[in-house]
């Protein structure tokens, strides 16, 4: 196969750089494609940047089927292509001093990519696909307050930046505080409704009320200390983020908020007790959930207390003992023991003084809640005469808050 190496082309552009650099210090050099070479596996692909060579080798049928050229462009998805695995390029070439590359296909298309996409697709996605492109801040109650972000509730209706900081800051840490939301009814889903359509389950359509009440099915409804928990992990398609707005709160001491970083909990688990971590992240267990406060419902679900995706990190925590089944993968069924020890050191990590953090929500404050991530609960509080505490709680998905987020970034560009 042609190796293609244009030393013209090379030699242009070295004098380019120069010429550029003469212009000033602040000159950044933008790479350049400085060699390509065809085989018969696909295509490999050397670029220069910062005066470091690497090699990438892709296949045809990736870059026929990623071609940016607007008759076979692709992200409108309205008509994508299907392209044979065995499609092989007919010639290959760079263009504006390796700026460009361009292929000549069998059926005489030609495709163009810029360097700014080669770089940007060439060895792939290091961040999970989906989360909003922010670096992810583990917390402990050392830091938590200094990371606890607080909003005020009318600018979060009235200000898209702000909102935006918001949602970034939510992906970020996992938990933010809105100020000033007042103490009608439904304002926590007035503020769900800014970024998009709230999630029903079967515990409410869209508002949940948590007050203490007769024959309760669930300790949401009663005095008694709730321990750290994520919300319905009993399902599938588990609530993303979570809404709490205090209306009423109790006095004294009782009726406070718990929460710990899941995310981090597992991550010092996975150094104390690298066996612990993986047989959480490897065997689902069963959790189910069965009664009819709103509508009567029997939910059950095999998911795993430490999910992990395909490159290792974390991507959710399931975890509530309350409704955790019976059932277990058969291949567990003899190393229960394993399983017990493992589950009993990550329950107990997450209430090391180093992480558990107490706080006691005000009248008026709305706690939103990565749902995939932070253990919450709440301590237990007595019951008398005209003790009241009263919130409303409301869902949402992560598809539909990091979708507000990218289309409040797309208008700000
Ligand atoms: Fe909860």
């Amino acid at each position: 196969m042609a190796l293609l190496r244009s030393t013209i082309l090379q030699r242009g552009r070295t004098m380019l750089t120069a010429f550029y650099r003469r212009l000033g210090s602040n000159y950044k050099d933008p790479g350049r494609i400085s060699c390509v070479d065809m085989t018969d596996s696909g295509l490999l692909i050397q670029l220069n940047v910062n005066g470091s060579e690497k090699t990438h080798k892709l296949p045809y049928v990736y870059l026929r089927d990623n071609s940016q050229n607007p008759d076979l462009l692709t992200h409108s998805r309205q008509d994508r292509h299907l392209f044979d695995a065995n499609i092989q390029a007919t010639n290959v070439q760079t263009s504006d001093h390796g700026q460009q590359l361009i292929i000549t296909w069998p059926d005489e298309r030609v495709s163009y990519y810029p360097l700014s996409w080669l770089l940007q697709h060439l060895s792939g996605s290091s961040t999970i696909s989906g989360r909003l492109p922010v670096e992810r801040e583990l917390w402990t109650n050392n830091s938590f307050e200094s990371t606890l972000m607080k909003y005020d509730f009318d600018d979060l209706m009235s200000s898209d930046s702000r909102l935006l900081d918001c949602l970034i800051k939510l992906e970020s840490c996992g938990i933010i505080l809105v100020e000033n939301a007042g103490l009608e009814p439904r304002r926590a889903l007035s503020l769900s409704d800014r970024i998009a359509y709230p999630k029903p389950v079967v515990y409410g359509y869209d508002v949940m009320k948590l007050e203490v009440k007769p024959n309760a099915s669930s300790l949401a409804y009663t005095n008694v200390q709730i321990p750290l928990h994520t919300d319905m992990p009993y399902c599938e398609y588990v609530p993303g983020i979570l809404f709490l707005h205090c209306i009423h709160q109790v006095k004294g001491d009782g009726g406070r908020t718990m929460c710990s970083d899941g995310f981090h909990v597992a991550e010092e688990l996975r150094i104390r007790s690298p066996s612990a971590f993986e047989m959480l992240s490897r065997y689902p267990i069963q959790f189910g959930d069965a009664a009819d406060d709103y509508v009567g419902h029997n939910i059950d679900a095999m998911q795993k207390p430490i999910r992990l995706d395909c490159m290792g990190d974390i991507v959710a925590i399931r975890h509530n003992n309350g409704v955790r089944g019976s059932r277990f993968p058969s291949e567990l069924m003899d190393r229960l023991y394993d399983w017990y020890d493992a589950y009993y050191k990550f329950s107990h990590l997450m209430y090391d003084p180093k992480y558990l953090v107490e706080f006691k929500l005000q009248p008026g404050q709305i706690a939103m809640f990565d749902n995939t991530r932070i253990l919450h609960g709440r301590s237990r509080f007595d019951l008398g005469e005209g003790v009241y505490r009263y919130l409303e709680e409301v869902y949402l998905d992560w598809d539909e808050a990091r979708s507000k987020a990218r289309v409040i970034m797309g208008k700000n560009n």
